[in-house]
């Protein structure tokens, strides 16, 4: 996720950095601007925050340009340095692209380009979008544009700016935001309404396949086939600060509605026709060809690592181990050339899983990383990273890097699988069909689990259950509602609570219990039976349609009918959105909980 900002219609170099500056929440591993004077296209970017452009910019930041365009960067391809931030050129240095999404075909384009002579100097997707501009460029800039967007594949909000043609600038976008707006003296584009308020109100927001053409007194809209579109335009009530969060109260609330985009995001590119390829994996495929797995995390990623175990299992069985980084890094592990070691951190700078790395490397273990953050230590130290593109997480709390990491564990046990011979075309295709479901899960079903969460604020005790690959969930859910409500919370597999926990249980303290239909449903429905048998409130994630188990709780979530496999993505977003209600009906302050970091650089 990346934050894209532009004028046109006059104003000082500052205004650049000011409107990124509003967008920084979006990503902020570098930044960079674009103008033209003259003829001649300036391009100032830089590794590090908007703050540290602004002092790079220094004098010229009261310079008076007609037009220009920023970006602040969340790295998706190429690791964070000055020549991968945006915005890229093209090889005339007449072209400037800033661009948030991922280019799922762009080795393709690029092989095609540098055979016709361009000369590409990053590693980005994005380079090939300026090529692909100076390719098409014939004095209109947004017919080049347009015909530009016509090759690309993936997901894009992108802003164009040539040095010729200063009295116009071009976005289009696909899956990824842009909103536009003018107040007639001056027109704006944006990956987001924040910083457009201060000017105007209305704003239109773009569509998928759609184009803007901006120029000082106003904007036009059309379809990539180039027709013109009529302009919906939308009043927008927000205050600045509740843009930033997309309207939403908190990061975490805001975070956890992009859970179906990240999912899109993190397949995009690695599945061709029912599939799954990874291209960062190639030439390393013989370090697959292994009999043990071990898995090292902490805390989410370590309840995300525990999944992959349960769902690998579900396509053969094999050899794994999930262990969280604080005890790995101190055990007497076994590691030999057939082991192969998957570390998982969202920030990739979690000191205990960074040093279970270093352990695993000095046995000549080979490490396979999944991470968030491009350029991470973890991302450096380890043999190969597959990244979960969900953008930056604000709020302390996982929870779309969750599901980012769950995708990409997912498309790895597939693929690990097709190394022994394994082919599943149904469960790659359940993939591609989630987001669409999560989708419309969220939109039916985000209001009944705020009503169950408002009648159980008043609990001081919780105990999660579930069964098999659902075991793990009820750990997340019971890690969620701990960190962000401080309510003391348990995760159990549920055919253990007869060993202990369920002398806990009486009518003060109740049960979350996963009873999907999976194929231990009617386990499970013992289980629950016996906490009711203690008078406890039991709360059941069920499958739709499931009305027997009504009998047997007081209240249920319901979610769609699914393959067993999927219910883990549904269940840890019940959870997710549980807890985030119960600590918002507490009024605690749920993006950056007590006690808690969002990178745990300490042992
Ligand atoms: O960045 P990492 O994935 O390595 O972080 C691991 C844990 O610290 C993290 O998941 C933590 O448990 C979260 N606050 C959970 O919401």
């Amino acid at each position: 996720m990346c934050g894209i900002y532009g004028f046109i219609g006059g104003g000082k170099v500052e205004e650049l950095v000011n409107g990124l500056k509003k967008l920084e929440y979006r990503g902020y591993d570098s930044a960079g601007i674009a103008f033209a004077k003259n003829g001649k296209l300036f391009v100032e970017k830089h590794t590090g925050k908007v703050d540290q452009l602004r002092n790079f910019l220094d004098s010229d930041l009261s310079l008076r340009i007609n037009a220009g365009i920023a970006h602040t960067r969340w790295a998706s391809h190429g690791i964070p340095n000055d020549l991968n931030a945006h915005p890229q050129m093209d090889c005339q240095h007449k072209i400037a692209v800033v661009h948030n999404g991922i280019i799922e075909n762009y080795i393709q384009l690029r092989d095609e380009l540098e055979i016709e002579g361009h000369i590409f100097v990053s590693q980005t997707d994005t380079e090939v979008i300026a090529h692909l501009v100076e390719k098409y460029f014939n004095g209109d800039l947004l017919e080049a544009v347009r015909k530009a967007i016509l090759d690309l594949e993936g997901t894009y909000a992108i802003g164009v700016l040539h040095a010729d043609v200063e009295d116009e600038i071009v976005f289009a976008r696909r899956k990824s935001p842009l909103v536009v707006a003018t107040d007639g003296k001056r027109s704006y584009c944006a990956s987001d309404v924040t910083p457009l308020i201060s000017s105007s109100r209305d704003v239109v927001f773009l569509e998928d396949g759609q184009l803007a053409k901006l120029t000082a007194e106003k904007f036009e809209i059309f379809e990539s086939s180039g027709k013109a579109v009529e302009k919906k335009i939308h009043h927008v009530e927000w205050s600045e600060k509740a843009a930033e969060k997309g309207g939403y109260k908190h990061f975490m609330l805001k975070e956890i509605h992009e859970e179906p985009r990240v999912i899109s995001d993190a397949l995009a590119g690695r599945i061709s026709k029912n599939e799954v390829i990874f291209r960062e994996l190639e030439g390393w495929s013989s370090n697959l060809n292994v009999n043990k797995i071990n898995v090292i995390a902490c805390g989410t990623s370590y309840h995300a690592g525990l999944i992959f175990k349960y769902f690998f299992e579900t396509l053969r069985p094999f050899n794994i181990e999930v262990e969280v980084s604080s005890e790995y890094r101190y055990r007497n592990v076994f590691i030999d050339d057939r082991t192969l070691t998957i570390v998982i951190s969202q920030s990739g700078e979690t000191a205990d899983t960074l040093e279970s790395v270093r352990l695993v490397k000095s046995l000549g273990g080979k490490v396979l990383a999944i991470s968030n953050v491009v350029g991470s230590t973890l991302t450096r130290e380890a043999d190969k990273t597959l990244y979960i593109n969900a953008g930056p997480e604000i709020s302390v709390a996982s929870t779309k890097a969750y599901v980012g990491q769950l995708t990409v564990l997912y498309l790895l046990a597939l693929y690990i699988d097709k190394t022994f011979g394994g082919d599943h075309p149904d469960i790659v295709e359940s993939l591609r069909k989630l987001p669409e479901i999560m989708d419309n899960f969220m939109i039916s079903s985000t209001e009944t689990i705020k009503e169950v969460a408002e009648k159980y604020v008043g609990y001081t005790n919780f105990m999660y259950i579930g069964r098999g690959m659902n075991y793990p969930s009820a750990l997340e859910g019971a890690l969620k509602l701990k960190e962000i409500s401080y309510t003391n919370a348990v995760g159990y597999q549920a055919g253990e609570l007869k060993h202990g926990p369920i002398a806990l249980l009486d009518e003060k303290f109740p049960v979350m219990a996963v009873a999907v239909d999976d194929k231990l449903h009617n386990k499970m429905m013992s289980n629950i039976l016996e906490t009711k048998a203690r008078n406890a409130h039991v709360v059941a994630i069920l499958t739709e349609g499931d009305t027997e188990a009504l009998k047997s709780i007081n209240d249920a979530i319901y979610v769609p009918k699914l393959p067993s496999h999927l219910y883990p993505f549904l269940v840890g977003t019940v959870f997710q959105l549980f807890a985030y209600y119960v600590a918002d009906a507490r009024d605690l302050n749920i993006d950056m909980p007590r006690n808690l970091a969002k990178s745990v650089t300490i042992e």
